[in-house]
């Protein structure tokens, strides 16, 4: 049995969906069921989502048949939102728990009104935040946390170079890095050092004047960027050093080569680490920086700023 709020939830919604692959013009925004839930299922009223590069990865085909997604295609791979309907099985959620969640990637996402959410994908938002900055925490913050933590294990007092720091992963690597008690050098251009200085980090490599490449004894490089800044990374490890990229699969030949350890983290829905994220955020610890808040109908613009690459902090969409 379903247990339902008593707040009407209507027959229809409001989501934002793909029908083809393409430029931002294939975004639709229609009128849609209400996703139904199985057993195991939350039904989130969704209040803010957000909007990482890989959602327009995704409207172009970039990432096509990876993920085992079927069009129609509601995107965005992050929510903020109000359970309003549980399922038989679900017995830790109840109907009015304010809940934030990096949901499944191979199913639709949260550019709508409602979505459908396994109870194991989603945690208690964080107290200290309102929606749309809880929105635009799981997936980046999840990704910083599987990289630093999981791949990397990074340990209290060894140095880590974060590419991008002002992006929307790096913002939250600098202070989960910071929080592991790290040494953080990160990089970005010159009008955003003050930014990441202020998010902790303790030395900026300014590209615009400086080249990473010359770094030295670096204990853990979390790549963001790929492609040569990736080749060129090698060199700054130190021995034992790890190299984890989040954007190319870096070559295990040429890590041993260099006498260090690689990996690629691809995130996963976690909702222990969603919890120790809430945590560090309550705590103080973490800041979420957003760049900006569009409507859910000004999509296209969001994509459109997704896609210049410079980002400050997150972007978000309100779905009120
Ligand atoms: N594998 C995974 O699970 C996973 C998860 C999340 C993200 N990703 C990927 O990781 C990448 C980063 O994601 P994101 O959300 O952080 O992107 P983002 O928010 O769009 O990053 C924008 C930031 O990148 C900085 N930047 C651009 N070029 C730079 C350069 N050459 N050197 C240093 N900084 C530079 C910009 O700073 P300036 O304006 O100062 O240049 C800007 O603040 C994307 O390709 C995304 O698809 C992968």
């Amino acid at each position: 049995m379903t247990t339902t709020s008593n707040g009407a939830i209507p027959q229809t919604m409001r989501a934002v969906r793909i029908h083809e692959y393409g430029e931002a013009d294939v975004l639709q925004t229609e009128t849609i069921a209400i996703p139904e839930i199985s057993e195991q299922e939350v039904l989130i009223k969704v209040h803010a989502a957000s909007v990482n590069p890989v959602d327009w990865k995704v409207r172009k085909g970039y990432l096509d048949g990876m993920l085992g997604h079927q069009m129609p295609l509601t995107l965005g791979w992050d929510v903020a939102g109000e359970v309003v309907s549980v399922g038989a099985e679900v017995s830790e959620w109840k109907v009015g728990d304010a809940v934030y969640s990096r949901p499944n990637i191979s199913r639709n996402g949260a550019y709508a009104q409602y979505i459908s959410v396994d109870q194991k994908e989603v945690a208690l938002k964080p107290t200290a935040l309102n929606w749309q900055e809880a929105a635009a925490v799981p997936l980046a913050a999840l990704t910083a946390w599987q990289v630093l933590h999981d791949a990397a294990q990074l340990q209290a007092g060894e140095k880590v170079f974060i590419q991008a720091g002002s992006g929307g992963v790096g913002a939250f690597a600098i202070q989960i890095a910071k929080a592991a008690g790290a040494y953080v050098i990160t990089s970005c251009s010159t009008r955003n050092v003050d930014f990441v200085k202020q998010l902790g980090a303790d030395e900026v490599v300014d590209y615009t004047q400086q080249r990473f490449e010359t770094l030295k004894d670096i204990d853990v490089v979390f790549d963001t960027l790929g492609g040569e800044s990736l080749n060129n990374s090698w060199k700054i490890l130190k021995d034992g050093g790890r190299l984890v990229s989040i954007v190319d699969v870096p070559d295990e030949t040429v890590a041993a080569e260099h006498r260090v350890k690689s990996h690629f983290v691809f995130v996963e829905p976690n909702r222990e680490q969603l919890d120790a994220i809430a945590a560090l955020i309550d705590d103080n610890k973490i800041q979420v920086l957003i760049d900006r808040v569009f409507a859910l109908e000004d999509v296209k613009e969001a994509h459109a700023l997704s896609e210049t690459g410079r980002a400050k902090g997150k972007i978000v969409l309100s779905v009120d």
